[in-house]
């Protein structure tokens, strides 16, 4: 037998020959995925098309808002094919909470735009850390969804440019990004999970925790840096 982190699982139908520890690990991917793509489509993406404040910025978040419930059904489907009942991935049909950056009450384009700047780039590593993934079909899902992650980051970004052209835009983007940076750190997870040590084992994720917080703080750091913003500073996680 295969070491657990060689095992390659290129389709559904393999899956199910899979120890019972990779088919759960591979379950609660897929399920988290699908309910919290659907949840942010609804709380933040969606109605942020009422708060875009030019058609041009309407029709570019009309596209992430499609995206982002595109995801949802890409996940959704792998997740049914996996024989997971679909009440599991529906926000509020499931006892299973969307991310806590999702409470945030959505109100001004500001926010938006600093929820695609930094959300979304937190949603870029997650992706990233799937590329590899030793079960095919959810690697092949990340691979697809990526250049869409990637222009939802660059969207913030444009339209934090946009932003940053005027002093009180600027202090608008600088006190949204005060708001909601603080609950995104939180967004990859506890420290010495034992969920992300069951998804390395298996080669269903690459990196802890830890060292993907890491990287977000740097990353986001760079991304605020080149819009002459700063981040708050924020607690650091357990
Ligand atoms: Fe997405
Ligand atoms: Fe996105």
């Amino acid at each position: 037998m295969s070491e657990p982190s060689k095992v390659q699982v290129k389709t559904v139908a393999e899956l199910a020959e899979q120890p019972e520890e990779y088919r759960i690990a591979v379950g609660k991917l897929v399920i988290s995925h699908a309910i919290n793509e659907l949840y942010g489509a609804q709380v933040f993406d969606e109605p942020a098309v009422a708060l875009a404040p030019t058609p041009y910025a309407k029709w570019l978040t009309c596209r992430v808002a499609m995206e982002e419930y595109g995801h949802h059904c890409h996940f959704f489907k792998l997740g049914r094919e996996m024989g997971i009942p679909e009440e599991k991935m529906i926000p509020g049909k499931t006892e299973k909470r969307p991310l806590s950056i999702f409470e945030h009450k959505l109100e001004t384009w500001e926010e938006f735009v600093t929820i695609k700047l930094l959300g979304d780039l937190a949603e870029i590593l997650q992706v990233e850390d799937l590329l590899h993934c030793t079960f095919h079909p959810l690697r092949n899902l990340a691979r697809q969804t990526m250049p869409e992650e990637r222009f939802h980051a660059q969207f913030g970004i444009d339209f934090g440019q946009e932003l940053v052209k005027t002093p009180e835009g600027k202090a608008r983007l600088q006190e949204a990004v005060n708001r909601i940076f603080p609950s995104l750190p939180a967004f990859f997870g506890a420290a010495k999970s034992r969920n992300n040590e069951i998804f390395r084992k298996w080669g269903i994720k690459l990196r802890t925790n830890e060292e993907m917080r890491a990287d977000y703080l740097k990353r986001a750091a760079e991304v605020v840096a080149k819009l002459g913003l700063t981040l708050p500073k924020v607690a650091q996680a357990a």
